[in-house]
């Protein structure tokens, strides 16, 4: 069974109802524990690092602060990896909520510096305290709409529009936004991605000949091992402080 949570879930089921199935962790979330990597984020975070670096060009060439929604539900992997390798100005995650008042006295600093332009890029699960805007919920998030998917999951999406126009609110300065949507889960992988699922999957057929069954492959450091996929299941990877902190070093 390849694929991310939802798939994890249902896998470590039929696990325990007898059926010999293994789990190979696939999603561009990256959020999945018990693994350092899941394939497909890599390269998500370099569709939208090559979407940011393109936004950067616009950006500067009509002084505007650019405001790019990238996916990754309730964590902010891709966020922070692509914000990270794009040279982002500012970048928001689920993880650390913030309030717009924060981001526009940031981006004001860079403006008051020359800096006429400005690249905040926002993961679509980010949790941030609007000036005007009621969140969708009451954690403070902003859905595409009340439905749920088939799985129960909120259907994130728009934060990137209330951002934009915030911002623009209160800082006076022209700002646009994107939403890169589902480009980031397509395309061909990168070398990194076909690798890492060569390797998965090799080691998911080991682990059925040795009768490994109820677990799920995954790559911990550059070693390939095997957790219970109820463990991996059980909870989401998200973001930690010290790479957070790192990203947050360029924000002022
Ligand atoms: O889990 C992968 C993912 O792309 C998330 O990043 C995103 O929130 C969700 O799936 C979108 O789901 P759907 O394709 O059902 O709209």
């Amino acid at each position: 069974a390849a694929g991310g949570d939802d798939t994890r879930g249902g896998a470590a089921i039929l696990s325990e109802r007898g059926l010999p199935v293994v789990g190979v962790p696939k999603t561009i979330d990256n959020d999945l524990s018990g693994t350092d990597y899941t394939f497909g984020y890599d390269t998500a975070v370099n569709v939208a690092m090559d979407a940011i670096d393109r936004v950067h060009t616009t950006a500067e060439s009509h002084n505007r602060v650019m405001v790019v929604e990238v996916m990754g539900r309730h964590s902010g992997w891709i966020a922070v990896g692509a914000g990270m390798a794009a040279g982002a100005d500012y970048i928001l995650i689920p993880e650390f909520p913030a309030e717009i008042q924060e981001v526009c006295a940031s981006i004001q600093k860079r403006h008051a510096r020359g800096k006429d332009f400005s690249i905040v890029v926002v993961a679509e699960g980010a949790k941030v305290k609007f000036a005007r805007t009621e969140a969708d919920t009451d954690e403070g998030l902003i859905l595409q709409t009340k439905e749920t998917d088939a799985f129960g999951h909120l259907r994130l999406g728009g934060i990137g529009k209330v951002l934009a126009d915030e911002i623009e609110d209160i800082t006076g300065f022209e700002t646009r936004f994107v939403i890169l949507g589902h480009i980031q889960r397509g395309g061909s992988p990168t070398a990194f991605d076909r690798v890492l699922g060569t390797r998965l999957g090799a080691y998911a057929v080991d682990m059925l000949e040795r009768g490994e069954y109820g677990d799920m492959a995954a790559l911990q450091g550059n070693r390939m091992v095997h957790v219970p996929l109820t463990e991996a299941s059980a909870r989401t990877k998200t973001v930690g402080p010290e790479l957070y902190e790192i990203a947050a070093t360029f924000f002022d």
